[in-house]
């Protein structure tokens, strides 16, 4: 069993600790240590099943090798704790993958740090970066290359051939139709349907999703 550890301790950190616990009962695997904070008044502190362990300072100082999970619902914040955690060459980045999602395994590839929550369905010719976080239920057709540090809401579809850049943030139930690319920092709200490639970071909402200010303009 490998130490592990969980960067954050709200609910998305929480579901996380599932997904261990899920892995583990299927193939014994993670030595769960707990939830890192960012803070020192928060170490100790009972979150759910678990305590926290430590302060972002102190997994960063670590001797001792640990996989680290980082679940932190804003992307932007995946790549700044990303890139200052990897200058420790003792903690990696596994992907978790809950048991209950489906793929075409050989022939989806994934960088590292991802988090697959339960339910998630991807096809197949599917490629993902770094740190992308995909949540309960989002399906992701064939064809579909994600870049990192984004975050995908419950039940979001990504159709055939899609291109996401990075830190984009796609809010439950949003839809992209097939061969759509939405740049970099894009934000598109719950519920949106993109129907056009998106080429300026901005939040899109609705069906079709357009920039918002201008929607409410
Ligand atoms: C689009 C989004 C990013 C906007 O956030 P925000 O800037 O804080 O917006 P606000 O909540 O202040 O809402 C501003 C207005 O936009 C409307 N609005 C917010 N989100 C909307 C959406 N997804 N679609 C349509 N309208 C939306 C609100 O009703 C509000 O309208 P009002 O002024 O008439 O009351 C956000 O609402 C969203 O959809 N985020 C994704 C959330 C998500 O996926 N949660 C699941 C977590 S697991």
């Amino acid at each position: 069993m490998k130490d592990i550890v969980i960067v954050g301790h709200g609910g998305l950190a929480r579901e996380v600790a599932f997904l261990i616990g899920e892995i583990n009962r299927a193939t014994p695997t993670w030595n769960l240590l707990g939830y890192i904070a960012s803070d020192t008044e928060s170490v100790s502190k009972t979150v759910g099943r678990h305590t926290v362990r430590g302060t972002d300072e102190w997994l960063s100082k670590s001797t001792k090798e640990i996989a680290v999970a980082i679940a932190i619902g804003q992307p932007s914040r995946l790549r700044t704790l990303h890139e200052r955690f990897r200058q420790n060459p003792r903690l990696s980045f596994p992907n978790l993958i809950h048991p209950s999602v489906t793929g075409d395994w050989e022939r989806i590839a994934m960088d590292s740090g991802n988090i697959v929550l339960n339910n998630a369905s991807f096809t197949t010719d599917i490629k993902l970066g770094s740190l992308n976080i995909i949540n309960p239920g989002v399906t992701i057709a064939h064809d579909c290359t994600l870049g990192g540090y984004n975050l995908i809401n419950p039940g979001a579809c990504l159709s055939g051939e899609v291109v996401l850049g990075d830190e984009i943030l796609m809010g439950t139930g949003a839809r992209v139709l097939q061969q759509l690319r939405l740049c970099s920092r894009s934000v598109i709200g719950a519920g949106a349907v993109v129907t056009r490639s998106i080429e300026k970071p901005g939040v899109y909402i609705g069906i079709p999703a357009r920039e918002m200010n201008k929607v409410r303009a």
